[in-house]
C-alpha cells in the first residue's frame, strides 16, 4: 500500500459494527483501504451488555477489515454514544499574564484548564472539550484569540462527557481483541466531520443520528457546538411497534418497516398497498401502505420531540438557519426529512458523507458517516500535528503559525 500512516475508526453499533481502514498517502490525500461491517451482538442502545459476544463481533469485523487492506492493526479510533453522553457548559476566565497584554498559547490553556477542572456528574470521564467562543475583555465570538490584547481571557466550552463504565467496557473489548484504543471519539462529533460544513456550523445546524438502539444528537450555534447528547431509542423500537401491532416475528417487521414503511403519513399515497409476506407458507397478506406509516410515524416523532425538548432548555444565541442533518440508518427510512421538518420546524436533510478516495462510492452512506468521521478526523488531527512538528525547527515560524494545529484540535 503506497500510504505511510494507516489507521482505523471502529463504531460498535447496536445492531452493526463497521470498521473502516484509511491512510494518508505521500501527497496527504486520506484514502480507504478496507470498509467492513458485520451485525453487533452483546450491545444494546450503545452499551455492550456482553463482553464475550462483542469481542466475537470485533474480531471478526476487524479480521475482515485487515484482510481486505492488506495490513496488521494495532490501534483504533473508538466511536461512542448513547443515553450516557452529556455536553456539559462551562467557562474559564484568566488574566492576560503577557508583558505586552496580548494573548499566548498558555493563556489560551489555563482558561481551558480552569473551564475543565469542574466536578462532574458520577461515573462520567470527559472525551472532549469543544471550545465554542473566546471572549478578550468584552469581546465575544472570538475564534483565534492569539496575539490580541486585552487584560482578560474567557475560554467558552462545552465539555463532553460520558459513563467511564461505558467507555471501559469498550476500551476492553478492544484490548481483549489485542489491539490498542488510540482515542474515544464522540460519533455525533465524527458524523459532523464528514457530513456538515464550516458555513452550516457557522449558520446552526442540528445533526442527528437515528441508530437501531439510540439516538444522538449534536447542535451547532454560530460555529460552535451548543448541545450533545442522545436517548434509548432508535430504529429498533419501530421494528418493534410494526412487530407488535401486525404481530409479526421481529425480522419479518425489519423487513416490511426498511422495504416499504413510511414516517410521514400526509405523504403516504392512500391507495398504495404493502405486500406483507406470511410464516408457515400462508399466503401473503395485503396492508394499507398508509396504516403502516401511522404504526411507525408515532414512535419517530417521539424520538424527535425528545430531542427537540433537549434543544429547547437551552438558552441559545441564535436559531439554525442550516437546519436538521439526519444520518444513521434510521435516516433511510422514507419521510424522515418530512417528519423531521415539520417537528423542527426548518428544513431537514439526509447528511451524505463526502467522498474519500480509495474504495468505490457504496459507502456514501448515512449509515457509514460515523465510522469514516472517524477516520476522516484522526486524519486531520495527524496532519495537524505533523504540520506542527515539521515546521518546529523553523527559525521563521512564527507565534501564530505554532498553534494552527492545535486550533485544529479544538474546534
Ligand atoms: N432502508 C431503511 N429504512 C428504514 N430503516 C432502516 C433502513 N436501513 C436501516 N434502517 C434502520 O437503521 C437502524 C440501524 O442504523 P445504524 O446502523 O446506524 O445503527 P447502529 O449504529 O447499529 O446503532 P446505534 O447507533 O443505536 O448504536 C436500524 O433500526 C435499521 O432498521
Ligand atoms: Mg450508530
Amino acid at each position: 500500500m503506497a500510504a505511510d500512516r494507516i489507521m482505523m475508526g471502529l463504531d460498535i453499533g447496536s445492531s452493526v459494527t463497521r470498521a473502516v481502514i484509511g491512510s494518508v498517502n505521500k501527497d496527504g490525500q486520506l484514502m480507504i483501504d478496507a470498509l467492513c461491517e458485520k451485525p453487533t451482538e452483546g450491545v444494546r442502545s450503545g452499551t455492550i451488555l456482553n463482553i464475550e459476544q462483542t469481542l466475537k463481533t470485533i474480531n471478526s469485523v476487524i479480521n475482515d477489515a485487515e484482510l481486505q487492506a492488506g495490513v496488521e492493526i494495532h490501534s483504533v479510533i473508538l466511536g461512542v454514544g448513547g443515553e450516557h453522553i452529556q455536553g456539559i457548559p462551562s467557562n474559564g476566565v484568566v488574566p492576560i499574564s503577557n508583558r505586552d497584554q496580548e494573548v499566548t498559547r498558555d493563556d489560551i490553556f489555563r482558561s481551558i484548564d480552569v473551564a475543565k477542572a469542574r466536578e462532574l456528574p458520577q461515573d462520567q470521564e470527559i472525551l472532549h472539550v469543544l471550545v465554542q467562543e473566546f471572549i478578550v475583555d468584552s469581546r465575544s465570538g472570538i475564534k483565534d484569540p492569539i496575539d490580541m490584547t486585552g487584560h482578560r481571557l474567557e475560554s467558552k466550552v462545552l465539555l463532553i462527557s460520558g459513563s467511564s463504565s461505558v467507555c471501559q467496557n469498550q476500551r476492553k473489548c478492544v484490548q481483549k481483541a489485542g489491539l490498542q484504543v488510540q482515542r474515544i471519539m464522540l460519533q455525533t462529533v465524527a458524523d459532523s466531520d464528514v457530513v456538515l460544513s464550516p458555513e452550516e456550523k457557522e449558520m446552526g445546524t442540528i445533526l442527528i443520528n437515528i441508530g437501531a438502539g439510540s439516538t444522538n444528537m449534536i447542535a451547532y450555534c454560530q460555529g460552535g457546538p451548543v448541545y450533545a447528547g442522545g436517548v434509548a431509542i432508535g430504529g429498533d423500537a419501530v421494528t418493534n411497534d410494526i412487530a407488535y401491532i401486525l404481530n409479526k416475528p421481529k425480522q419479518l417487521a425489519e423487513q416490511i418497516k426498511c422495504e416499504s414503511g413510511a414516517c410521514y403519513v400526509p405523504s403516504v399515497n392512500p391507495s398504495d398497498v404493502v405486500i406483507v409476506p406470511q410464516v408457515g407458507g400462508m399466503p401473503p397478506e395485503r396492508i394499507a401502505k398508509k396504516a403502516l406509516a401511522e404504526v411507525i410515524e408515532p414512535r419517530m416523532a417521539e424520538i424527535f420531540i425528545m430531542l427537540q425538548s433537549k434543544l429547547e432548555e437551552l438558552d441559545l444565541p441564535a436559531g439554525f438557519g442550516g437546519g436538521v442533518v439526519l444520518v444513521g440508518g434510521g435516516s433511510l427510512l422514507s419521510g424522515v426529512t418530512d417528519l423531521a421538518s415539520e417537528i423542527f420546524k426548518m428544513p431537514a436533510r439526509i447528511g451524505f458523507p463526502e467522498a474519500i478516495g480509495g474504495l468505490d462510492r457504496s459507502y456514501i452512506n448515512p449509515q457509514y458517516s460515523t465510522v469514516l468521521g472517524l477516520l476522516r478526523s484522526e486524519a486531520k488531527k495527524q496532519s495537524a500535528s505533523s504540520s506542527n512538528s515539521s515546521r518546529k525547527d523553523s527559525e521563521s515560524r512564527s507565534f501564530t503559525s505554532k498553534i494552527k494545529g492545535f486550533f485544529g484540535r479544538l474546534f
